[in-house]
């Protein structure tokens, strides 16, 4: 989506309707200034994409039909498609490397991302409050997979925010193929909203260790809930009391922009002085190898060259190892 005028005339009548005060003029900007190099290709690609017919379910009694958002993501099947057209879509998808989110299976074709991202769903899923019917809010959602699990759980309204122009393309892809106005993602980073308070749901996964400030973070989720509504929060900790925090040198595992560590305490903490309540861990988890791994669909490194080769409890910069909680708590 590079128009988002279908966006605005949605919101107008629901309850972001407060959004179109500042989003139009972000997004006129952003397309008139930051646009990627490879853009105009990226569009080119997705306008070369099959149109095809489906229709979509989002009750667990999706099995019989065309489009399953409940059990994973799976639109249509094989023989949708004949060989050669296979063959033109997996081409034409992979345009879209490295794809690091998912996996997706794309009538018949099995997108078999970096991350097996259904993992972390299901850690999450018996936790949270039901979305049904609910507003949801998914910061930082790479390629959008999570986006469609939250619609297949029954959210009303799913909009996700990522400013990385790649899985926007992804997630345009996986759009072309389902066709819901109801999941939507925009190009902006978390410092781009506005105080909406206006989502029952806020996800944060895996984005609070690249924020350089991450009380300012925890402050602008709450800034986007109304009062009550729920924030499920995912990040790296380490292990330690409410006082330890792992601040890596230049790098963690490879990574750069990997700021702070908290222990799950810590973070109990962090969440408590800004005032959240009801703030509980619901999952602890080292992140295994059949989670995050290669596959045909990156081009790039992945966890098993981030580890040390001699001793898996370590980063290759000797850190302990990635290890992931699930927070949740209200606004
Ligand atoms: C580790 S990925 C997590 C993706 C997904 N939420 C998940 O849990 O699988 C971090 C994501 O945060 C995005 N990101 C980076 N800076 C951001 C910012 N300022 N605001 C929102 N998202 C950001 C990145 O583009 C990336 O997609």
């Amino acid at each position: 989506m590079t128009n988002f005028s279908k966006f605005y005339q949605q919101i107008a009548t629901n309850r972001l309707s407060h959004w179109l005060n500042t989003l139009p003029a972000q997004l006129d900007h952003w397309h008139k200034n930051n646009l990627h190099g490879e853009y105009k290709h990226w569009q080119k690609t997705l306008d070369a994409l099959p149109v095809v017919t489906t229709s979509v379910a989002t009750t667990s009694t999706a099995s019989t039909t065309q489009i399953d958002l409940v059990n994973g993501i799976t639109i249509g099947d094989k023989s949708d498609f004949n060989d050669g057209e296979h063959k033109r879509l997996e081409n034409l998808l992979k345009k879209f490397k490295p794809w690091r989110k998912g996996p997706y299976h794309i009538h018949g074709l099995h997108i078999d991302t970096e991350w097996r991202s259904d993992f972390k769903w299901d850690r999450l899923a018996k936790h949270i409050s039901d979305l049904s019917d609910r507003y949801v809010l998914d910061i930082g959602c790479g390629s959008g997979y999570h986006l469609w699990r939250m619609r297949g759980a029954g959210a009303k309204f799913v909009v996700g925010i990522d400013p990385t122009q790649l899985f926007l393309m992804q997630f345009n892809a996986i759009q072309h193929f389902i066709q819901d106005d109801n999941v939507n993602l925009l190009p902006l980073g978390v410092e781009q909203l506005p105080e909406l308070k206006a989502f029952d749901t806020v996800f944060a996964m895996g984005v609070l260790y690249h924020r350089r400030s991450p009380i300012d973070f925890l402050y602008q989720l709450k800034s986007q809930l109304v009062k009550g509504g729920e924030l499920i929060l995912e990040t790296l900790i380490v292990d330690g009391d409410e006082n330890t925090v792992l601040v890596p040198g230049e790098r963690y595992a490879k990574m750069r922009n990997v700021w702070f560590l908290p222990s799950a305490k810590a973070m109990c903490a962090w969440l408590a002085r800004c005032g959240f309540t009801n703030i509980r861990v619901v999952n602890t988890d080292i992140t295994a190898l059949d989670e995050q791994r290669k596959t045909e669909w990156i081009d790039t490194e992945s966890l098993s060259d981030f580890l040390d080769p001699q001793d898996n409890s370590k980063t290759i910069e000797g850190y302990p190892a990635p290890q992931r909680a699930i927070f949740i708590a209200n606004a």
